[in-house]
């Protein structure tokens, strides 16, 4: 079963808006779940969405969280209040929290250590170092962006569950996806990598999921790419004509 996870970033405008976005999701899920959804709404949303989660069937999340553990950062939450509020998944390092404010990879991997720390699932998303105009996959950039955010964690993933997100920037937006095989090379050597940072008896488990111009016309395609467990959609998870097929 392959996993949705929504990224909804700063939409839509309102509750009402949401309302009619739960009654499309809940339309297409069930129990038994044709997909494993996972829905990363604006923060402001979250109480309002736990209210809906039984008909949803879905788990959430947050789009960021805190490198620090708490105190004095107007505007910032804490990895610790996600957890007590029973959410399960923080997105770390999206490009766009990278291109507008600025987070340096220490930043990134105190934000992993923050997430490890208090029991959230990290959805941690690498290749945003990749050139912004050239659709060509980048093994060297990759292997960096992994090296400088899992090393200094590698103690606390021991024994738990990290999902990467393989996002190159380029993608994110523009309707432009890589070829099929460089997301299949990709995803394993992003596997491969983290194992390899890791010791063996570490026992982590690491999902890949691909993110950047997912949609209705290209899903269906994507998901026979073995090694990608699942998808970050942004866009088109907000687009009811769009949410049954991606759900489907
Ligand atoms: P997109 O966004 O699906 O709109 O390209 C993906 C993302 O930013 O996670």
């Amino acid at each position: 079963m392959k996993t949705i996870i929504c990224n909804w970033k700063m939409n839509p405008g309102s509750v009402e808006e949401v309302d009619k976005i739960i009654d499309i999701i809940a339309g297409n899920t069930n129990s038994v779940g044709r997909a494993e959804l996972i829905i990363l709404p604006p923060s402001i949303y979250i109480s309002h969405l736990q209210e809906q989660q039984s008909q949803l069937f879905a788990s959430l999340g947050v789009q960021d969280i805190s490198s620090q553990a708490s105190g004095a950062y107007t505007g910032q939450l804490s990895a610790e209040m996600i957890y007590n509020l029973g959410l399960q998944y923080a997105l770390i390092g999206h490009s766009e929290t990278h291109k507008y404010q600025q987070y340096t990879s220490q930043d990134i991997s105190q934000k992993l250590n923050q997430a490890l720390m208090h029991n959230l699932i990290p959805i941690l998303c690498v290749g945003y170092e990749e050139n912004p105009n050239s659709d060509e996959v980048n093994t060297d950039s990759i292997k960096r962006e992994l090296y400088d955010i899992i090393t200094p964690n590698k103690e606390l993933l021991s024994g738990k569950h990290i999902i990467v997100a393989y996002e190159p920037i380029w993608a994110i937006g523009t309707g432009k996806i890589p070829s099929l095989e460089s997301i299949e090379t990709m995803s394993i050597f992003i596997k491969r990598m983290i194992l390899d940072i890791l010791t063996p008896e570490s026992q982590t488990t690491v999902a890949v999921v691909y993110g950047g111009s997912v949609n209705k016309d290209n899903i269906q395609e994507l998901s026979s790419i073995p090694s990608v467990s699942g998808f970050l959609i942004g866009g088109a998870s907000l687009d009811r004509e769009q949410i049954p097929i991606l759900l489907g």
